[in-house]
């Protein structure tokens, strides 16, 4: 066979080459793949590829033909593949540190096996179902209510996994993997936070409140789709104390276009989550649909920064402390990285979360009225626009706090790196610079 021939073919050694390519697959594996990280770097590694992949088309086609060129060029990727394969997989199973921990053969050889499974964005339903420490490459799942104290408490010596690299080149707060500079960054988003904002917050959302409460009276009866107005109302609250302008959702009772598009854009993070490296792979390639949503998304909240940046509001809003923080330092424009990153934290952070909340705790009272009933008497003669006389209640926080357990908005997210050092975990020993996940879905349900 063509490809078998091992004489020289106008200078060009078939064997040569493709022990050439075996060796290359096993070097870029143990010489740069298994040292730092280099999920961010996924994009241009994979044109290296690419170009690489080329040039060997172009010069089989030079000495062999179109034909001989385009077997070469598929050979030699296809012996590349599988040598880089056999060298992950033989190092993870026999070699890696956390090789010994427990779980499914496939989840400690390749991050891709998680990703098929968790395709339909249910990662909290697929890990609730292994339900035992698992091990996949470089990472471990802890079902144990222990590692929340030791990888996310306080004086906590984690780092945030790779994962958080998720909007680079912009960062936000809860995405600042640096310790330091998270401080730095936290006591800026502090002032924003102040008693004196907290007070005036809980006043603007009892204006939102009242229109929501209004359209329910309106429908006389009639079922109100509950999911889709609680994000109208929560993204309206956010629009406000983000950039003190509301998506506006709740008046003109329809979806705001830029919270469709983001909707649609976070979807890209149900699958690919497990491996950050295709995130920033895909992220690279706008013409994936979700891929274009997901950068509109983000330019979308960079502009409402720009905009915010250039406008005198009258009331505080979480901008108004990130902007005079960088107008003090001079340093509005090398800072862009930072308050638009801190944009997109802001929409996110505050509507997703509470809606998703909303949503489960109406259905769970829709399902058990009794605790409504209990509610209702609960709140009887108490002035409900007292933030103070509310959390009062004590069945209305059981019922959050309940409803937080069972259906936590970050389900599995929240991914931590061990310490250099490694650290440990319900009696276990975890090496350093393994990311650990603790999947809050199932660890508020053991
Ligand atoms: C039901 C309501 C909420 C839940 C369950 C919730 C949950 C969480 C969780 C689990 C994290 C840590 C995420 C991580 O480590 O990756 C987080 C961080 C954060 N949340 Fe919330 N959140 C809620 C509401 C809000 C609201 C209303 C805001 C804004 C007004 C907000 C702003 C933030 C910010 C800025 C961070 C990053 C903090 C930091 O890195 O220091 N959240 N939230």
């Amino acid at each position: 066979m063509l490809l078998l021939n091992s004489s020289l073919n106008g200078g060009f050694s078939y064997h040569g080459l493709l022990a050439t390519t075996a060796m290359a697959g096993v070097t870029s594996h143990l010489g740069f793949f298994i040292r730092g990280e280099h999920h961010i770097a996924a994009p241009i590694i994979a044109r290296v590829y690419f170009v690489l992949l080329l040039a060997v088309f172009f010069l089989g086609i030079k000495y062999l033909g179109i034909y001989g060129g385009s077997k070469v060029a598929a050979v030699v990727s296809g012996v590349y593949v599988a040598s880089l394969l056999s060298s992950i997989i033989t190092y993870r199973k026999l070699f890696h540190r956390i090789r010994g921990f427990p779980g499914p053969y496939l989840a400690g050889a390749s991050k891709l096996w998680h990703l098929f499974h968790v395709r339909d964005s249910h990662n909290h339903l697929f890990l609730d179902k292994l339900h035992e420490n698992t091990e996949r490459p470089t990472e471990i799942t802890i079902f144990s209510p222990e590692v929340v104290k030791v990888a996310d408490g306080p004086n906590n010596n984690c780092t945030k996994a790779v994962w958080y690299d998720i909007l680079i080149p912009l960062t936000a707060l809860n995405t600042t993997r640096d310790k330091v500079h998270h401080d730095q960054r936290r006591r800026i988003w502090n002032q924003g936070f102040t008693k004196k904002a907290l007070t005036d917050y809980e006043n603007r959302i009892n204006t939102y409140g009242e229109a929501l409460e209004r359209h329910i009276a309106s429908t006389t009866g009639q079922p109100v789709n509950v999911s889709e107005w609680f994000y109208f109302l929560t993204f309206d609250v956010m629009g406000d104390f983000a950039f003190a302008r509301s998506f506006k959702m709740l008046e003109d009772e329809n979806w705001h276009y830029a919270v469709l598009m983001l909707r649609r854009a976070l979807t890209l993070l149900g699958p690919f989550s497990s491996v950050p490296w295709l995130i920033q792979l895909a992220l690279s390639i706008p013409i994936i649909p979700v891929v274009r949503d997901w950068h509109t998304m983000i330019k979308w909240c960079s502009d409402r920064m720009t905009e915010r940046i250039k406008t005198k509001v009258e009331r505080q809003d979480i901008s108004s402390s990130l902007i005079n923080a960088s107008l003090n330092n001079n340093s509005l424009q090398q800072d862009r990285f930072l308050l638009d990153g801190d944009s997109v934290a802001m929409i996110v952070a505050g509507s997703d979360t509470v809606a998703s909340a909303l949503i489960y705790l109406f259905r769970c009272l829709a399902l058990e009225p009794a605790h409504a009933k209990l509610l209702r008497a609960e709140s009887l003669g108490v002035d409900i626009y007292d933030p103070r006389a509310l959390a009062s209640l004590d069945h209305l926080n059981g019922v959050i706090n309940e409803i937080l357990r069972l259906f936590p908005s970050v389900q599995t997210g929240g991914y931590r790196q061990t310490p250099p050092e490694g650290l440990i975990i319900a009696g276990r020993f975890i090496p350093g610079n393994i990311t650990v996940v603790a999947p809050r879905y199932t660890i508020g349900r053991l």
